[in-house]
């Protein structure tokens, strides 16, 4: 299978997205290239058994830092662990290198703990998981969670490359795996005709993970995503935000369900309700707001809250969302495939009604 490297140009913190099958030499390759004094390898406990080893003797790495895997790492707790066992080995310097190996989590908490070491130094994400390589490991996000909400603690700081190796994808589990389809169908949705139509044309492909179908979905995606990152890096223009469509209901049911839904089934109920949301109040036809839910439906993934959730507790969560002023939250809607915008929305009955897809008694 070829590699294709897509380039995100941000001028010296340009970097490529690199993807294919079994990268291991572009990675050794790319390691010996850099020359750093020391290297990290931040994992977690499920990734880390499965191809630390690999990744470990391929860029040369000095130690391997591994997290309880999941979300809860995302914290001030675990990420003092990894200044303590970093700074332990006695061999950290402006020129070491961390590469971050693992899913969302791992790539935030080790690229924020390489934004912060020693004022910031160079890292590589290694995204294991596709809701990764999707999404969370282009673009230089990186965050850790407060009691108050997810990412509420983070800085932007560019990866110096990705390595999507789509061998990865063949040890995720299956719900993994599906979640992040709602990251490539919200995509879609963002991007245009183009790409729905593929998902569309490929559904029955992509879920038996056909690792060329993958590929060339992935590397549509991050085109996407690295021309939206090249465009407002950090979130400034208002055009980065649309990426958030759907992540201000899902924010809102992760934190009420911390348990119960991966961040990609969040994202597909959100996405849902942003949708009817678009159809009420952005002049979205109720057919391409079908034809996305139903794309969403295929894959499996949920599009209905879950009947716990009240509209009190919804507007109550929403107003801690990082992106509201005052009473008001800006939700990202579409006014057609490819065309989002935001929305300023006061946090009132109707919007929870709306969002939840029930009537408003
Ligand atoms: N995941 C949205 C962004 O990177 O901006």
């Amino acid at each position: 299978m070829d590699v294709t490297r897509v380039p995100v140009s941000l001028g010296e913190r340009s970097y490529d997205v690199v993807i294919g099958e079994r990268l291991i030499g572009e990675l050794r390759e790319f390691a010996e290239s850099e020359k750093p004094t020391s290297s990290f390898i931040v994992t977690d406990s499920n990734v880390g058994p499965l191809h630390a080893d690999a990744v470990q003797n391929a860029v040369v790495a000095n130690r391997v830092l591994t997290i309880q895997a999941g979300e809860n790492s995302k914290s001030l707790a675990q990420l003092g662990r990894l200044y303590d066992e970093a700074f332990a080995t006695r061999q950290l310097d402006r020129h070491s290198l961390v590469f971050a190996l693992g899913g969302g989590v791992v790539g935030d908490l080790g690229g924020y703990l390489a934004a912060t070491l020693l004022r910031g130094i160079r890292y590589v994400q290694v995204p294991t998981s596709l809701l990764a390589m999707v999404d969370s490991s282009v673009g230089g996000k990186t965050a850790i969670n407060h009691a108050t909400g997810k990412n509420l603690i983070g800085v932007f700081h560019q990866p110096a490359a990705v390595f999507c190796d789509l061998h990865f994808l063949k040890t995720l589990p299956d719900r993994e795996y599906t979640s992040a389809l709602a990251e490539i169908v919200k995509t879609a949705a963002l991007s245009g005709e183009e790409l729905m139509a593929a998902l569309e044309e490929s559904a029955g492909k992509i879920v038996v993970r056909d690792l060329p179908t993958l590929h060339s979905v992935i590397e549509a995606c991050v085109r996407f995503k690295a021309e939206v990152v090249a465009e407002d890096e950090v979130e400034v223009s208002g055009r980065r935000a649309t990426l958030n469509l759907g992540h201000s209901l899902a924010h809102v049911i992760e934190t009420a369900f911390p348990e119960r839904f991966l961040h990609g089934e969040a994202v597909s109920i959100g996405t849902a309700a942003a949708l009817r949301l678009s159809v009420e109040r952005a002049q979205l036809s109720g057919d391409v707001a079908s034809r996305v839910t139903a794309l969403l439906e295929r894959f499996g993934l949920p599009v209905e809250a879950p009947a716990e959730l009240g509209a009190a507790q919804v507007l109550q969560l929403m107003e801690t969302d990082k992106k509201r002023a005052g009473h008001v939250v800006r939700f990202v809607v579409l006014s057609e495939l490819g065309e989002a915008g935001a929305l300023p929305c006061k946090l009132d009955d109707d919007l929870a009604a709306l969002l939840l897809g029930r009537a408003n008694a």
